[in-house]
């Protein structure tokens, strides 16, 4: 698959004003995707985001057996269903490119008793091992081994057995691990509880999903999350299962540090303001405002705190803070990168610790090019503000590193150009069109026309 080469053309200085909605969650999408594996009834996800890394599971559920089947419909709508059960091999080529992909493991597991899974190898951020997601599989009775370069995965003789299953490792608890096992025991005979479970919103929404499909899960969201097996997932009465994404936490924390960075003024729509208290509370040190706002509801409307319209405004000042990354409801590390762009521009030094992917740094020597004064031991980074940015050509490395450079971009002095702007597309839905929207001048180069 040809990578395109695109690049942003940004013009800093530009304050961000007006009004945003927030889309559905990637990494809460990803995993409901692949829970349609599941059951052989359609399932339908509703506020899907279109980002390559939706287009790259669609093709790998397709190979799985399991297709969209409505084509042609509206686009942040996918119906789902998995009508052919005769290949559960879920090939390197699909998730080297998408280290998610794994997220495929315990739904082919729970309903088909076999999978063969490429491992994932490693990526910009570091290592990203799946020796957990093992571990669970074996406590539940599967056999597991290894053949070049793929993980393969058997039910024993009999079925899953429900297990008591500690799924805490070196950085705390693993997302998609939580959600691989948790999926896998849904059909599991007796009971299983994880301990140390991820607490991340996105495990909440795919709980909610599975149990739709009669699935018994209670305590998702806290660190004991317990599943009683049922012999079979699907919809009751027949039909379809129906489920609406949550709002992307990292995506909305992204559009407040862009306007806490360019001292904007930006209402958000669809803001799972509930999932982001430990970013609200960063942003409030440093001086920025996140304050509900009522809007007019449709008639019958029940406030959800995961979808709420916020104004996001910030002081002249951006004051220093230390934050240190950690697992759900801990400040999250996709947005460490995003917040080290703003607090170059502090009045102070700032120190950010990196717990979960302590290699997640490339966006350092990028910002350093337009001037912020980094210095990095280890983990943890000294941040000295510095009063302005000035724009350079810089290159994106990683998905949320791209962001970081971005919001650097629109506050700097004079023209900044992020290079290999196709990780940006992997989690960022047109980010270009939408911060365009509200006052940002990007232009988006596809390599093409730079070829020209
Ligand atoms: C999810 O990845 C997210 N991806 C990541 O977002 C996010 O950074 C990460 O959780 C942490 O919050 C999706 O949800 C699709 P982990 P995941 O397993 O589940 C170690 C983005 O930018 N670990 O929670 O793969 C691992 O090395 C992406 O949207 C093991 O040691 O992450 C890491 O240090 C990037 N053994 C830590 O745990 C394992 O078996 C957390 O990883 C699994 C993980």
């Amino acid at each position: 698959m040809e990578l395109e080469m695109d690049t942003f053309v940004i013009e800093g200085g530009r304050r961000l004003a007006g009004r945003l909605r927030v889309h559905g969650s990637k990494n809460a999408s990803l995993p409901l995707m692949a829970a349609a594996l599941m059951c052989d009834d359609p399932v339908v996800l509703r506020d899907v985001p279109d980002l390559a890394d939706i287009r790259n599971m669609l093709r790998l559920l397709a190979e799985l057996g399991c297709h969209k089947t409505n084509e042609g419909g509206p686009k942040d709508v996918m119906c789902l269903h998995a009508a052919d059960r005769s290949n559960s091999h879920a090939r390197y080529e699909i998730v080297r490119t998408m280290r998610a992909g794994v997220c495929v493991l315990g739904p082919l597991l729970a309903r088909r008793g076999y999978c063969r899974v490429s491992m994932p190898g490693g990526c910009a951020i570091g290592d990203r091992p799946i020796d957990l997601h093992l571990h669970g599989m074996r406590a539940l009775g599967a056999h597991v081994s290894m053949e070049s370069g793929d993980i393969i995965v058997k039910s024993p003789v009999g079925g899953l057995k429900g297990a008591t299953i500690f799924l805490g490792g070196p950085f705390g608890s693993t997302v998609l691990g939580t959600a691989n096992v948790m999926c896998a025991a849904t059909v599991a005979k007796g009971r299983t509880i994880i301990e140390s479970a991820a607490c991340e919103p996105e495990i909440v929404d795919l709980a909610s999903l599975l149990t739709k499909m009669g699935a018994k899960i209670t305590g998702a969201g806290s660190p004991r999350i317990t599943i009683d097996g049922v012999s079979q997932l699907g919809a009751s009465g027949g039909g379809s299962i129906d489920h609406t994404v949550m709002p992307d936490r990292i995506e909305a924390g992204t559009f407040m540090m862009a306007a806490a960075i360019t001292n904007g003024d930006l209402v958000l729509d669809n803001c799972p303001t509930d999932a982001l208290l430990s970013t609200i509370d960063r942003l409030n040190a440093i001086g920025v405002e996140v304050e509900p706002i009522e809007i007019l509801r449709p008639a019958g409307w029940v406030a959800d705190p995961l979808r709420q319209a916020v104004r996001v405004t910030s002081g002249r000042v951006i004051k220093p803070v230390e934050v240190t990354t950690q697992p759900h409801p801990g400040f999250p590390t996709d947005l460490q990168a995003q917040l080290m762009a703003l607090l170059t521009l502090a009045d102070g030094n700032s120190v950010i610790t990196e717990r979960i992917f302590p290699e997640r740094f490339l966006h350092v020597a990028e910002l350093a090019r337009m001037g912020a004064k980094i210095f990095r031991q280890g983990p943890t980074v000294i941040v000295s503000g510095v009063r302005q940015l000035k724009g350079a050509p810089v290159m994106a490395s990683d998905l949320r590193a791209s962001a970081c450079l971005v919001l650097a971009g629109l506050a700097a002095e004079g023209t900044t150009i992020v290079n290999r702007v196709y990780h940006l597309d992997r989690g960022y839905e047109k980010m270009e069109e939408h911060l365009c929207g509200v006052g940002a001048k990007i232009t988006r180069v596809s390599e093409k026309e730079v070829g020209e």
